[in-house]
């Protein structure tokens, strides 16, 4: 899905790393348990820096990290454990289930997914969908997919 309106209420405008920090930061703090949030975009679009907004945002002070292929990343100090996955490099879906990831969903923590949109039918109903585009000069854009419902 590419961005096209660029003054719909639900884009968001992001023009410095801090702010997509903070746009995540505002996202984390209003996550509740059993939240699964997809980020999609492009390589370098910030997906892993909103990443580190919501684990900040949901209490947590740890140091987050892109997570290594193969592995999922666990946030524990905040309000809810964050699982931290990124799907760039998985090639098949099974390689994302013999992750545990049924296991890591029943958590009922919050689930972080870069590049889900690589296996949509591995996200929950109820997934919130965002995706992360660069924006030029002016940094980067973000929307959520039925923000304007
Ligand atoms: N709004 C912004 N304006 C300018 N630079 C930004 C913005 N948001 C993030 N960045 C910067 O873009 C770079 C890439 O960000 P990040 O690693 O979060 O991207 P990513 O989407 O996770 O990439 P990948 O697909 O490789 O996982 C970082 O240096 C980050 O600080
Ligand atoms: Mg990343």
């Amino acid at each position: 899905m590419r961005i096209e309106k660029q003054e719909d209420e639900h884009l968001k405008r992001l023009l410095t790393p801090e702010e997509t920090f903070e746009w995540g930061r505002v996202l984390g703090e209003g996550l509740g348990a059993g939240a699964v949030v997809a980020l999609c975009g492009d390589l370098g679009a910030g997906k892993t820096q909103a990443s580190k907004g919501i684990v900040s945002g949901l209490g947590s002070g740890e140091v987050v990290s892109s997570p290594t292929f193969g592995l999922v990343h666990e946030y524990v100090e905040g309000r809810l454990p964050v699982f931290h996955f990124d799907w760039y490099r998985m090639e098949t879906e099974v390689e994302v289930l013999n992750m545990g990831w049924d296991d890591y969903l029943d958590e009922k923590g919050v689930v972080i997914v870069e590049w889900a949109d690589r296996f949509p039918h591995l996200m929950p109903e109820g997934t919130r969908w965002f995706y992360l585009e660069h924006a030029g000069e002016e940094g980067r854009r973000v929307m959520e997919e039925g923000g304007a419902r």
